[in-house]
C-alpha cells in the first residue's frame, strides 16, 4: 500500500472517530450520577463506547475509502478480480474482536463484584414491594418504616428486597442498577449515595394495573440530617393513636391508590376513603368492622365500579399498626382528622 493511501485512511478514521466521539460526549445520554456503583457502571459504558468508536472509525474509514477509490469507471463493464479469502486477514478479524470482548467481560466482572461489596458498618434497609407501592423499613433503627427511601450521604446501604404479591423491580436511574423483587426470594442491592438530592424510585417490572403509579422517592441527606430524621421518626412512632394511624397510612403507600383529604392523598385507582361511611352503609356493615375487613380481606366486599383483586391484603400488618390505621380511617373519613 502506498504511503498516500495510508494517510488518507488514517484521515478518514480520525474524521469518523471524531464525529462518533462528539455524538457520544455532547449528548447527555445518561441521568446524573449519584452513587459510587453508578460511577463504576459508567466506566464500563465508556470503556465499551471507546472500543465501539475505534471499531466504527476503522470500518467507516475503509468503506468510505473504497467507495471513493475503487468506484467503477463509467465505461468499465469487466468483472472484478476473483478473491478466495485471505487467511491472515481472517485470523486478525477474529482475534481482535475476541480480545476486545474478553476485555469488556473482565472489566464488567470486576465492576459487578465491586458493586456487591458491603463494608462492615453498612446500613440495612428492607424494601417491600406490593401492588402498587414501595415501603422501606430500617431494621438497624428500631424498624422504623417510611414510604420514601431516605439515605445518608456516603454511607453504603444494603437494600433487602421482598415482594408480597407479584414480581416488581426496584430502580433509581441515578443509582444505576435495577433489581427484581421476587415473591419468596431474597434479593439485594448495594448503594453508596454520593450526592445529596431527591431521586425517583421506579418500578420497572410490569406488575398490574397500577404499575405506572408505583413510584416513590429516594432522598439522599447529609449524615446529620439523616440522624435528625431518624430521631424525629422515632418520636412520631410514640405519638397518640390518631397520628400513629396516619403514619401507617403513609408508610404502606395507601396514598398511591386512594384519596383521603386528611392525609393529603389523591390516588384514584381505588375507592375514595373520604366516602368510607357511605360505602359501609352500602355494604351493610358497621363502619369500623367494614374498614378492618377491607384492609385484611379486601375482596370480601368490593365497592361497585372498582376492579376485584386490585387491592392487596394487608393481613400481615402488625396488630397495633392495623388498630391505629383502622382508628385513623374511621376518624378521618367522618371528617374528624387527626
Ligand atoms: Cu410494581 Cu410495576
Amino acid at each position: 500500500m502506498r504511503r498516500g493511501s495510508i494517510l488518507q485512511l488514517v484521515g478518514l478514521g480520525i474524521l469518523f472517530g471524531g464525529l462518533a466521539t462528539l455524538v457520544a460526549v455532547l449528548i447527555p445520554w445518561l441521568p446524573p450520577v449519584a452513587s459510587r456503583q453508578r460511577d463504576r457502571i459508567d466506566f464500563v459504558f465508556w470503556f465499551t463506547t471507546a472500543i465501539c468508536i475505534a471499531v466504527f472509525a476503522l470500518v467507516a474509514a475503509v468503506i468510505a475509502y473504497s467507495l471513493i477509490k475503487f468506484r467503477v469507471k463509467p465505461d468499465d463493464d469487466s468483472d472484478g478480480p476473483p478473491i478466495h479469502g485471505h487467511t491472515g486477514v481472517e485470523i486478525v478479524w477474529t482475534a481482535v474482536p475476541a480480545i476486545l470482548v474478553t476485555a469488556i467481560s473482565i472489566v464488567s466482572g470486576v465492576v459487578l463484584v465491586k458493586n456487591e461489596q458491603v463494608p462492615k458498618d453498612h446500613l440495612n434497609v428492607t424494601v417491600t414491594a406490593r401492588q402498587f407501592a414501595w415501603s422501606f423499613a430500617y431494621p438497624d433503627e428500631g424498624n422504623l418504616t417510611s414510604s420514601q427511601l431516605r439515605l445518608p450521604l456516603d454511607k453504603t446501604v444494603k437494600l433487602h428486597l421482598r415482594a408480597l404479591d407479584v414480581i416488581h423491580s426496584f430502580w433509581v436511574p441515578e443509582f444505576g442498577q435495577k433489581q427484581d423483587a421476587v415473591p419468596g426470594q431474597d434479593t439485594s442491592l448495594v448503594i453508596t449515595p454520593t450526592k445529596v438530592g431527591t431521586y425517583p424510585v421506579i418500578c420497572t417490572e410490569l406488575c398490574g394495573l397500577g404499575h405506572a403509579l408505583m413510584r416513590s422517592t429516594a432522598i439522599v441527606m447529609t449524615k446529620a440530617d439523616f440522624a435528625a430524621w431518624v430521631r424525629e421518626q422515632k418520636n412520631a412512632a410514640a405519638a397518640p393513636p390518631g397520628e400513629a394511624g396516619k403514619a401507617v397510612f403513609a408508610s404502606n403507600g395507601c396514598a398511591s391508590c386512594h384519596t383521603l383529604k386528611d392525609a393529603g392523598a389523591t390516588g384514584t385507582a381505588g375507592p375514595d376513603l373520604d366516602k368510607l361511611p357511605a360505602y359501609a352503609k352500602q355494604a351493610g356493615k358497621p363502619l369500623e368492622d367494614f374498614v378492618r375487613q377491607s384492609i385484611v380481606d379486601p375482596n370480601a366486599y368490593v365497592q361497585p365500579g372498582y376492579p376485584k383483586n386490585l387491592m392487596p391484603s394487608f393481613s400481615t400488618l402488625p396488630k397495633d399498626q392495623l388498630d391505629s390505621l383502622v382508628a385513623y380511617l374511621v376518624k378521618s373519613s367522618k371528617g374528624g382528622g387527626s
